[in-house]
């Protein structure tokens, strides 16, 4: 049980490096199921879920290390059990990336079916759907998707959502599929277009990511490559919603202020001074923040994943908010939590009343998920007293050396296990 032990300290200065993106790295670890050979992936950041991803490759049995250089290197050999097992789903969905390339690997994939979680309901029937029209068949048995596939065959695939799982595994999928895979109303988010631009490298032909319209040219034969993941938003969008709270100046090195641009204006609109630089953002906050109307889109709106840090900087404006969040039907669950530290949050469906106070009171909270849990964060640098938050764990799931770098900047945040 990690605890994280916050009270409100200097305001920020200095620079952040912001990590490789989690949500693309892991979906490239399971790319490599595709082609045999050694794989050098870099910029991973050295998170839980990269370790969970990491021995999920490994139970199918390819090899994975961290080098020295700190690049990870994946080596997948002739033989596959094509298996990701319940243990291993059940601690991460993202593990529901290795069913497209299995089935176009080796034509058959056995994978846990992902249970509710701390989202609500969280299917996977579009990935099922999109797979079954390139011809893949599915038996759900004991708690396992069974899946079989002779060669693919590629057709056009209109997404009922642009979920961005459901496009990964199609992209995946299609890559050595048999003719033409057109993916309409597909997930545009800036990790879809890594993994594109990482299966292309491999020597796939996908055109169009980042659009609605995907593209895929079937080819025969795919080889591993090296790749660097892309920036991660979510850090990012993390570190600029912690200096909303703390104050102060930051450099977010790395970070990609052009798959930020919606995010940027809204904290521009709370008070925040944000200009992109050459190889990053700088940013500087001072005073309350003020109010904002916050709804959640598939990319290019407003991420669901910014949506805790945004209400917790919320909770500290100058006036009343309002957050609507549309992807996730039950992702409110750090709304109790912030509760618990003097936020004034009321909740209406999927909308959300944010009432700003001046100060809140530190508090012992729990850290819900990953994103929830980076909000205990940012409400507890502008809480008085000391914040306790449980499950830290969670954090570490999703963040690299957050504690270390939150440090860097000023923060008084210390780890108490
Ligand atoms: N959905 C379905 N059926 C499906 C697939 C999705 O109904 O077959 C629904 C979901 O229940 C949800 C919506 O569609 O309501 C969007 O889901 P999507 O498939 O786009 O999300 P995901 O692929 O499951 C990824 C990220 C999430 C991020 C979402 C949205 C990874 C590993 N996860 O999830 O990230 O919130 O996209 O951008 O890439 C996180 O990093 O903490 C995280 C939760």
């Amino acid at each position: 049980m990690s605890r994280l032990l916050v009270r409100p300290g200097e305001t920020f200065r200095g620079e952040v490096t912001i990590s490789g993106a989690k949500n693309s790295a892991l979906k490239l670890m399971a790319a490599s199921v595709l082609a045999e050979g050694r794989y050098v992936l870099r910029n991973v950041p050295d998170i839980a879920d990269v370790g969970i991803m990491g021995r999920l490759l490994e139970a199918m049995g390819m090899s994975v290390r961290r080098r020295e250089d700190a690049a990870l290197e994946i080596v997948r050999g002739p033989a596959l059990v094509a298996e990701a097992p319940y243990e291993l789903v059940e601690r991460m969905r993202a593990s529901t990336a290795v069913l497209g390339p299995l089935l176009s690997a080796v034509g058959e994939a056995r994978v846990a079916l992902p249970g509710g979680d701390d989202f609500g309901s969280r299917p996977i029937d579009m990935h099922l759907a999109s797979l079954e029209a390139l011809g893949a068949t599915f038996e759900l048995s004991h708690g396992m998707i069974e899946g079989r596939a002779g060669r693919l065959v590629g057709c056009e695939v209109v997404l009922e959502y642009p979920s961005v799982g459901a496009t990964e595994n199609l992209l995946m999928a299609g890559a050595t599929a048999q003719g033409t895979t057109t993916v309409r109303n597909a997930a545009r988010e800036p990790e879809i277009s890594d993994l594109a631009a990482f299966l292309n490298r491999m020597g796939a032909r996908v055109l169009g990511a980042g659009s609605p319209t995907i593209v895929i040219e079937g080819v025969d034969e795919l080889r591993a490559v090296e790749h660097t993941v892309v920036p991660d938003r979510v850090e990012a969008a993390t570190f600029l919603a912690a200096l909303a709270t703390a104050g102060g100046e930051v450099t977010l090195r790395g970070a990609r202020a052009d798959h930020l641009d919606l995010l940027i204006e809204k904290m521009g609109r709370m008070g925040l001074r944000i200009s992109p630089e050459a190889d990053g953002i700088w940013a500087m906050a001072s005073g309350r923040p003020r109010p904002v109307d916050v709804a959640t889109l598939p990319y290019p709106g407003i991420a669901t994943d910014f949506l805790p840090m945004l209400v917790a900087v919320m909770c500290l404006a100058d006036g009343t908010s309002y957050a609507t969040e549309n992807v996730f039907a039950g992702r409110f669950r750090y709304v109790g939590e912030l509760a618990r530290m003097g936020a004034q949050i009321r909740v209406e469906g999927h909308h959300l009343v944010v009432d700003g106070s001046a100060r809140l009171s530190g508090a012992p909270v729990r850290a819900v998920d990953i994103r929830a849990g980076a909000a205990m964060v940012i409400a507890a640098l502008a809480a008085d007293g000391e914040t306790t938050i449980h499950d830290a764990g969670h954090i570490d799931r999703g963040y690299e050396r957050f504690v270390d770098k939150l440090q860097g900047l000023g923060a008084d945040v210390t780890r108490l296990d």
